[in-house]
């Protein structure tokens, strides 16, 4: 039998709540270790995609263990260059192993990518920054093969558009690349200012100008470095959201406010009251909320398309009308179909997403459809009256560290059956 939760909603949420680390983080800094020294790696979320992560990175020769929230990393100098189907399906971003095990071995071979479902999610601006640095791409029988037989060399690399994973990709395959290289035009989330953080701590030469371009000067090697990876903002901005749509109260800690700045806005302005310190956040919610107005995702700094679910969960009973425009991922509205179930009035039309909020929600028999969808859904059970239950939980815990747990210590009735 899976595991499903039973949530009793109308509870408010009222606690404290310390941040776990970014999965986004950790995985492209897991990716990267494979080309480091030895590395002590803190703050690492107990997730199962970084559990599929570390068995990646043991195919791969790179040893990883936990310790609590500590991985620590050994890479050796054999272990395969090619990903088995299997974890490469686990996990879409298996992808951003790609140019660590090009630098390592020369070459590298992927399936093609799963993980989340979002419509189409194409690699090509992965391949095509590989192969400015010098690697030649195969592709058939569902595979992917990269070889650079004479390594890889520093290239200018211009992103059309700001992909996160191959501008991650890029990094680190260039950073043990012959000669320099400077990307223009990459993503610029935290998660990548993070991966930099930790490579320049294993000797990485690598600098990032206040207009966003990466300049790297390849070195020979990298040697080890211990590293804190940053709060994850998108599990903040859900418990945010946990608070605004019980009508809560909520004290975060152990994060970059900064982060987190949009969604703030949006929830400051549908009347949260909102106290930010360095590190924490505080957010009290009124009985109801004023519509959101207009939210469009965008790469950072913009809105982030993975906090679009539970913002959208939180309009649902504002007092107007809320509008969201997903401009990242073409098919990221499988929710609204079980937010509707709830008794949310939501139409879509395209990108676009019209909630008009409604005064009461009832509890339904629900589904996550996706990570952040999941966990959307959880949210809105948590502002219906009556009980819910969830089921597809497996979609949640790739991404949340002891989801229910966490939200029991707010004060919310969850169980986990
Ligand atoms: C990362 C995050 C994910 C988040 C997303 C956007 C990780 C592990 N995952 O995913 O949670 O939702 O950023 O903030 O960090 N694209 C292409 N060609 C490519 C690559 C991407 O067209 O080669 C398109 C995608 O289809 C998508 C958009 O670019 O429409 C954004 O994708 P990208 O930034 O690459 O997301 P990920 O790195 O996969």
């Amino acid at each position: 039998m899976m595991s499903v939760y039973i949530v009793r909603g109308k509870n408010r949420v009222a606690g404290t709540l310390a941040v776990h680390g970014a999965k986004n983080a950790v995985l492209p800094i897991l990716a990267a270790a494979t080309i480091c020294g030895d590395c002590v790696i803190h703050n690492c979320p107990d997730l199962t995609d970084v559990a599929v992560a570390m068995d990646i990175l043991g195919h791969l020769g790179c040893d990883a263990r936990r310790e609590g929230s500590t991985i620590i990393t050994t890479a050796s100098s054999g272990g395969d260059w090619r990903i088995p189907d299997g974890l490469m399906k686990a996990m879409r971003s298996s992808v951003v192993f790609l140019g660590g095990m090009i630098a390592r071995h020369g070459e590298g071979e992927i399936s093609l990518p799963g993980g989340c479902e979002l419509g189409s999610r194409p690699v090509d601006l992965h391949l095509f920054a590989l192969e400015r640095l010098g690697a030649q791409v195969e592709e058939g029988e569902g595979k992917l093969r990269c070889k650079a037989p004479n390594g890889l060399h520093g290239a200018k690399i211009e992103f059309p558009f700001p992909s996160v994973g191959a501008t991650e990709n890029a990094i680190i395959a260039a950073v043990t690349a012959r000669g320099d290289t400077q990307i223009t035009g990459g993503a610029r989330e935290p998660e990548i200012a993070d991966l930099i953080t930790f490579l320049q701590g294993c000797g990485a030469k690598i600098h990032l100008t206040i207009d966003g371009v990466i300049h790297i000067q390849g070195v020979e090697r990298l040697h080890g470095c211990e590293h804190t990876v940053i709060a994850d903002r998108i599990a903040a901005g859900t418990y945010l959201c946990a608070a605004a749509i019980t009508g809560g109260e909520v004290l975060l800690t152990g994060l970059t406010p900064g982060h987190v700045l949009t969604a703030l806005a949006y929830l400051s302005n549908a009347g949260c009251v909102v106290r930010t310190s360095l590190n924490s956040i505080w957010l009290k919610a009124p009985d109801r909320l004023k519509e959101l107005g207009i939210i469009r995702t965008q790469p950072y700094p913009g809105f982030p398309t993975d906090m679009q679910a539970v913002m959208m969960a939180t309009a649902m009973g504002a007092d107007g009308t809320s509008v969201f425009v997903e401009n990242i991922f073409d098919s990221r509205f499988r929710h609204v179909e079980e937010l509707r179930k709830l008794g949310a009035d939501i139409s879509t039309q395209g990108k676009t997403a019209v909630v008009s909020g409604v005064e009461c929600l009832h509890g339904a028999d629900l589904c996550c459809t996706d990570l952040r969808g999941g966990a959307a859904v959880v949210l809105g059970a948590m502002a219906a009256e009556g009980a819910s239950t969830v089921r597809e939980l497996s979609h949640i815990d790739r991404g949340y560290e002891r989801f229910a747990e966490n939200l029991t210590q707010l004060g919310v009735d969850i169980k986990e059956e």
